[in-house]
């Protein structure tokens, strides 16, 4: 469900729509149609209104709205709710919270600005109010608890491809968790769970997108290695279409995962893979070695040939402290 007034007003983006037509498309009268316009207007929509020739739509807040969200994903959709907050700590906190309390697979939680945004090893994740995307999924998905990291995987592909189609720009993946473009970081991902020994709880797969943010955004010495989709491109993006985009992909990939494992996927991670072939640094169970990375497999694990071994070994955990640019 959405509002329909603004999804009218929406398709016809900067054309006047008749309050006649408009009213006539929803059996409804020319009054009830203003006094929507007026809501729309006080909820930060710019709609212009010309005597006898109607109303057209200027711009949208670029708030993530739970009923926009919904207007904008595909029919029978599984995405079940949206949870959204001006500020939080860390919407991952946020959701894993709420899903050990019960809440529903297919529960999106966002955030505006986060002040305790979280990356991997407990690292500080960047998140000023307004600019960028920080958003957390809470899954129920019927895999095995040692299968849940592959959705960090299945989540970065589907976020890369979102991205490509909104921006035009070409994204690469660092493995296990990274979007890069141009040589930067835009955008980082971050699942954690709960499980049982055998037997996975739920699933929050936190991702993180640099989307509007400016050079000044970033901490001075993060310049150099981080980047958004503003800083790329010289446009602006809307949050909600990118989520929408995202959220779409990411529910075909993981339905794909589940029914056909890793292995279907693994060619758009191949197709974008920053790292194959270059010569890296790995940390891993407390010691670093260096070697070379030759691909992943199809459970999606790191292919590494440290130095003057013979052949790769498949790396599940540990984090890529260098590469070869
Ligand atoms: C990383 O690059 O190490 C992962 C970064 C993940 C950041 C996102 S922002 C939304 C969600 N909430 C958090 O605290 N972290 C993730």
């Amino acid at each position: 469900m959405g509002d329909p007034i603004r999804r009218i007003l929406e398709e016809q983006r900067g054309r006047f729509v008749s309050g006649q037509e408009i009213a006539g498309r929803l059996g409804t009268t020319r009054a009830a149609v203003w006094k929507r316009v007026r809501t729309l207007r006080r909820n930060g929509y710019a709609i212009e209104g010309a005597r006898g020739t109607g109303y057209r739509l200027l711009d949208a807040p670029d708030r993530i709205d739970e009923r926009e969200l919904f207007d904008l994903l595909p029919p029978g959709t599984s995405w079940s709710s949206l949870v959204s907050f001006d500020v939080t700590d860390s919407t991952n906190s946020r959701a894993m919270e709420m899903a050990g309390g019960g809440a529903r697979h297919g529960t999106v939680v966002a955030a505006d600005a986060q002040t305790g945004g979280r990356g991997r090893f407990g690292r500080r994740w960047e998140s000023p109010p307004g600019k960028n995307l920080y958003v957390s999924l809470i899954l129920r998905p019927p895999i095995e608890p040692p299968e849940a990291p592959r959705l960090t995987l299945v989540a970065a592909i589907a976020l890369a491809a979102a991205v490509e189609e909104a921006a035009g720009l070409a994204v690469m993946l660092k493995w296990p968790n990274d979007l890069f473009i141009g040589g930067r970081k835009a955008a980082g991902i971050l699942a954690e769970m709960a499980a049982d020994p055998d037997v996975l709880q739920h699933v929050v797969v936190g991702v993180g997108l640099n989307v509007n943010a400016g050079e000044d955004d970033f901490p001075e010495e993060l310049r150099a290695r981080a980047t958004s989709l503003r800083i790329e491109t010289g446009r602006t993006f809307r949050r909600i279409a990118l989520l929408a985009g995202f959220l779409a992909r990411f529910e075909a990939d993981c339905r794909r995962y589940v029914a056909e494992g890793f292995g279907a996927l693994r060619p758009e991670w191949t197709a974008r893979s920053l790292l194959d072939g270059k010569r890296v640094r790995l940390a891993l169970r407390g010691r670093e070695e260096e070697g070379t990375a030759e691909g992943i497999d199809a459970s999606g694990a790191l292919l590494f040939r440290p130095d003057g071994a013979p052949s790769a070994v498949p790396v599940h955990g540990g984090e890529i402290l260098a590469f070869e640019r």
